[in-house]
């Protein structure tokens, strides 16, 4: 996902064994469409060389304050303008130390004076030299000055020690700065989007599905991106194209589509469970075409998994989305499966009616969550999706404030 595109990262690097790491975080910022360029202290050079981040970034390395030629370039001023934001990463306690007291001895911590753009710290030290409470104090003063800081983590040290002091894994650092620029009203959260029917295998040439088009799901996908949302969209057999900016896992069957949402439910801040799956499966799958000689021919089947119950009782903490398409009865029973699978919210629409549903570009819900509720009148699906959207991120903080 390019959830960097066009964005001008500086990377600090500081002296810490974790510092052969930053070359990974150079990558991973590349691979989300980042510009990076590096900025080295001494003593970070003699754990890694700046050659290393010239050849990543197939730009200079900076690691001169004092350097004539250095500030012809991209001198201290032009480095702390160019960037979009700061991470420093594997931040050392000295380094620490040196930018909570304001000192502007090196390159790096002159430019984190020059610069008014979002400074990320990664500390990475000893558990000791992180528990002391200097480093605390520093490390506080920091934060209440605007700076975020990530981790650092637990576990296995490169001294021997176990506790808290190692750097977070590139890969996160990376997301935490995406984060940052996130912006919207679901920026940053995970969010798990099934869409489409399923279709439930007969024998090789038959099967059992539904009219389900994917259509409100792939909408539902591309407005949670829209919102700052990471998605991943978990898609029945459909003939869309996946909405930019989304991870997305194709799926035929109910036990397929089951087995790839709950891979990812535990990172997930809210499901939005709009596929229409198949609610019996046949028990076998015919090997063989079963051929047409009998006047009758009997087909056991068996409940698929309930996916969208599975993820609310799971974990409470996770934001439930249901839908319901009903024939009649709409209110009633859109409020019975509110309760009945644990959900957060329910959207329901009418099937039959000419407002929309399945298979249309139009839809119209109404939405029911314990003690309230809202009608989203027919209109276009994209729009629906954003209106839906706005109130599932509404109803997500207020749950995650009370
Ligand atoms: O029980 P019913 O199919 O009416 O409930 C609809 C809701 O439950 C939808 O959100 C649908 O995605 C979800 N569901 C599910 N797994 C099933 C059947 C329905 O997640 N096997």
């Amino acid at each position: 996902m390019n959830r960097l595109q066009n964005k001008k990262i500086l990377l600090g690097v500081t002296g810490g064994i974790a510092a052969y790491k930053a070359a990974e975080i150079l990558r991973e910022c590349q691979t989300m469409g980042a510009e990076v360029r590096v900025v080295m202290t001494p003593a970070a050079t003699e754990f890694i060389t700046p050659l290393t981040f010239q050849a990543l970034s197939g730009l200079p390395v900076h690691t001169q304050l004092l350097d004539a030629e250095e500030e012809s370039g991209m001198g201290h001023i032009n480095l702390a303008r160019w960037a979009d934001a700061v991470l420093v990463a594997p931040a050392s306690a000295d380094f620490i130390a040196r930018f909570a007291s304001g000192m502007a001895n090196d390159l790096l911590t002159t430019l984190l004076l020059a610069t008014e753009k979002k400074v990320l710290l990664a500390p990475a030290m000893n558990r000791a030299m992180f528990d002391d409470p200097n480093t605390q104090k520093n490390i506080k003063q920091l934060e209440s000055q605007g700076v975020i800081i990530l981790g650092p983590g637990e576990g296995v040290q490169a001294c021997g020690d176990v506790g808290q002091g190692r750097m977070l894994e590139p890969e996160i650092l990376a997301q935490a700065v995406a984060d940052h620029f996130q912006t919207g009203e679901l920026a940053g959260l995970n969010v798990i989007v099934n869409a489409g029917p399923t279709r439930e295998a007969i024998d090789p040439v038959r099967y059992i599905s539904n009219h389900s088009s994917g259509k409100m799901g792939f909408a539902l996908a591309q407005a949670c991106v829209e919102a700052g949302a990471h998605v991943t969209l978990v898609a029945g057999p459909v003939q869309l194209e996946t909405p930019s900016g989304v991870e997305r896992i194709d799926v035929i069957s109910a036990n397929e589509m089951s087995a790839a949402v709950m891979s990812k439910a535990s990172k997930a801040d809210i499901f939005i469970a709009s596929a229409a799956v198949v609610d019996y499966t046949p028990v076998e799958i015919a090997a063989n075409k079963i051929k047409k000689n009998a006047t009758e021919m009997q087909l056991i089947l068996i409940k698929t998994p309930d996916i969208l119950t599975a993820v609310s009782t799971q974990d409470s903490s996770t934001f439930c989305v249901g839908f319901a398409a009903e024939t009649d009865n709409l209110e009633k029973y859109a409020k019975a499966k509110l309760e009945r699978k644990s959900l957060d919210m329910i959207a329901a629409n009418w099937i039959g009616r000419d407002t929309g549903g399945f298979n249309n570009d139009y839809n119209a819900l109404s939405v029911f969550w314990k003690n309230g509720e809202q009608e989203i009148h027919s209109m276009p699906k994209p729009e629906v999706a954003r209106e839906l959207v706005t109130l599932i991120a509404k109803r997500y903080h207020e749950k995650n404030t009370t």
